[in-house]
């Protein structure tokens, strides 16, 4: 990857790190945050850190909050939410900042939304055209509907809530008699459920960073892509176990896929990330046998510490962590003064 030029620090900025969440994936997103706010003290920013708890108040210094549209975060130059799955990652936050008018880190309010539904994340790769496993939305108020397409899938099928992560109510079905349960399941979790057809070969994740304006308008890219890395699992899938249990998997870099479908894999992290609207930073993650690369899906707010895949990935291409950070809240700033000089 063109490495990216490590821009001299501007001002020192203030900047509001959201942390925690109502979402399953509340302890991810603190160890998220902490770091995120490590890196930004280390490139002289000063960091504001407000916890949102499971009950869904925000709390600074113990402190709930209270916000008034139009009326910013706490005086800040920038929010940088740090939060992972519903309710954070899937533009309800987003929304609020808009609200506020405050720049902040990452995929606005749509984007946001469709990449955390990974039926309608599924039907806007199907309309642009970019290769992925076939799948079925079931819907919980016509599920018979949904069954009928099920078969044509073959066997085995992955059965997951939409709206989830961290592979949180996913259940790999090889027996039809399995099919039942697995959907209780995931109909516990969310009304809206997707079932795949299993896809092959190697799994690989490739991390994207948006450009500053100067770089895009000097004739560069709309986005950089990462070294690919591939996932190393011990068991048959990345199950939970495997994301955030010691020697639960091991990140290969290079990973071990053609040159070709390398190439191939970083083209498409970029292609999805502009399809999808993303802005600021993406994990995109594709499944990968021989030169075939289907899209499985993209994250908007990866885990974030500094041994994350997305971070690891980055710095691999160049991007040390503490700059990394300051670059996002640049794009941020950058994007929030862009759009308030449009006319409504
Ligand atoms: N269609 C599929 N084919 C093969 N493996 C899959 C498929 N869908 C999911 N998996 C396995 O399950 C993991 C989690 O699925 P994913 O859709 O990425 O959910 P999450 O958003 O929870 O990460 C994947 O990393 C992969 O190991
Ligand atoms: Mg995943």
């Amino acid at each position: 990857m063109a490495a990216v030029s490590a821009e001299p620090i501007e001002q020192p900025l203030r900047v509001a790190v959201l942390a925690g969440g109502r979402s399953s994936e509340h302890e991810v997103s603190l160890a998220s945050a902490a770091s995120v706010g490590d890196g930004l003290l280390a490139r002289g920013h000063r960091v504001v850190w407000v916890e949102v708890g499971r009950d869904g108040a925000w709390r600074r210094d113990g402190q709930e909050l209270s916000v008034t549209p139009g009326g910013g975060l706490l005086g800040v130059d920038v929010v940088f939410p740090v939060l992972h799955g519903p309710f954070g990652e899937d533009g309800t936050v987003q929304g609020l900042l808009e609200t506020l008018d405050v720049a902040y880190v990452g995929a606005g309010v749509a984007a946001s939304a469709v990449c955390l539904d990974k039926v309608l994340f599924k039907e806007l790769m199907s309309a642009v055209g970019i290769a992925q496993v076939d799948y079925v939305g079931v819907r919980a108020e016509s599920i018979a509907r949904g069954m009928e397409q099920i078969p044509r899938l073959g066997l085995p099928v992955f059965v997951k809530p939409a709206h989830l992560g961290s592979s949180v109510g996913i259940v790999k079905v090889d027996d039809p008699a399995e099919l039942e349960a697995a959907l209780r399941q995931a109909f516990s979790y969310d009304s809206l459920v997707i079932v795949e057809a299993m896809a092959r070969g190697v799994e690989v994740e490739c991390g994207v960073l948006g450009t500053r304006r100067h770089e895009r308008e000097g004739g560069g890219p709309l986005a950089f892509a990462s070294e690919p890395g591939e996932i190393v699992l011990p068991g048959e899938w990345y199950d939970y176990k495997a994301k955030y249990s010691a020697g639960g998997m091991e990140l290969k870099m290079p990973a071990g896929i053609s040159a070709t479908a390398r190439e191939r894999v970083r083209e498409l992290a970029v292609e999805t990330f502009l399809a999808s609207g993303c802005e600021g930073l993406a994990r995109v993650d594709f499944f990968v046998e021989g030169e075939s690369v289907v899209v499985n899906e993209l994250n908007t707010m990866p885990g974030f510490t500094p041994t994350s895949v997305y971070a690891k990935l980055l710095d691999a291409s160049g991007v040390p962590y503490p700059e990394l950070v300051e670059r996002l809240c640049t794009l941020a700033r950058e994007r929030h003064e862009a759009r308030r000089a449009y006319s409504y």
